[in-house]
């Protein structure tokens, strides 16, 4: 049986960390699926990653013929899966009035289609003991005015994964939903996203953001929170009346 971690969105920011974070250490993986649509940043990882294991395969996972791909190679190669990484994902900024349509809904075609589709493929390859990984958000927990439509599909993953991780409960398999604040990666450059000097003072490292991420998954958690801002914003938004926290949000983000 080979075992084999799949991870979407390596090409860069977290996806691409926990390549290298998994590549250390789970020497015993056969293979390291690394999916994203860019395959030169796909081939620099492997070439990075001194061991043979890393397969790279470029996919948009927005297209429906790119999911049938990865459908069919599973179900040619028959793989086992320990870790299923989902850290694919894109936002854009600015109040929902001003955005345009097609932009929008393509960050839920990333952040919401695409990663239910590839964690369904993926289902009937994993084990006992086998891991999912979520990149979630700390905007899953309350409604964000200034980045809407990227809190809501957030919203929807945390939402998911609980009810996904229930369900497979009886096959000890679970489901971790990594939700940090602010992370420095490419995600605000390729969003067209300025950060606000708020965030900027709780820019996390994507090393650490993984680190943990890593050790929580295999402590079978379902959430994975770095820092003590979102465990501060998750509490408030948990003890305060709805229209407070947004009056709060709406002063400080749009
Ligand atoms: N950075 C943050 O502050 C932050 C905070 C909380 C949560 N997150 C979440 O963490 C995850 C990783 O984000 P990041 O910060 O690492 O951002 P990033 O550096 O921009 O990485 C995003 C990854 O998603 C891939 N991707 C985007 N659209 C795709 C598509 N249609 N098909 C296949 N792959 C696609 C990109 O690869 P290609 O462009 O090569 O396809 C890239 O590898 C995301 O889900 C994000 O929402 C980020």
């Amino acid at each position: 049986m080979k075992y084999i971690a799949i991870i979407t969105g390596a090409s860069s920011g977290m996806g691409r960390e926990f390549a290298r974070q998994i590549a250390a250490a789970y020497p015993s993986l056969s293979e390291i699926w690394v999916l994203a649509r860019r395959l030169p940043a796909l081939k620099e990882l492997e070439a990075e990653l001194p061991s043979k294991r890393i397969r790279s395969f470029s996919l948009d996972l927005t297209k429906e013929s790119h999911l049938q791909e990865l459908e069919a190679l599973l179900r040619r190669e028959r793989p086992c899966i320990r870790l299923l990484v989902n850290s694919a994902g894109c936002g854009h900024g600015g109040p929902v009035a001003a955005q345009n349509w097609k932009d929008a809904c393509s960050v839920l075609d990333v952040n919401c289609r695409a990663l239910t589709a590839v964690t369904m493929i993926c289902l009937p390859y994993l084990r006992r003991g086998s891991r999912i990984i979520q990149m979630d958000s700390g905007s899953a927990f309350l409604p964000q005015p200034g980045f809407a439509i990227y809190a809501a599909s957030k919203s929807y993953v945390l939402s998911f994964d609980r009810a996904l991780g229930a369900e497979l409960g009886d096959r000890q398999i679970t489901v971790t939903s990594v939700c940090p604040g602010p992370v420095d990666t490419e995600f605000f450059q390729t969003g067209g996203i300025t950060l606000s000097p708020l965030k900027r003072m709780f820019l996390a490292k994507p090393e650490r953001v993984v680190k943990k991420a890593l050790f929580d998954a295999e402590a079978g958690k379902e959430l994975s929170i770095y820092g003590c801002s979102i465990r501060l914003v998750r509490l408030a938004a948990r003890v305060l009346p709805q229209r407070l926290v947004l009056a709060v949000m709406r002063r400080l983000f749009l």
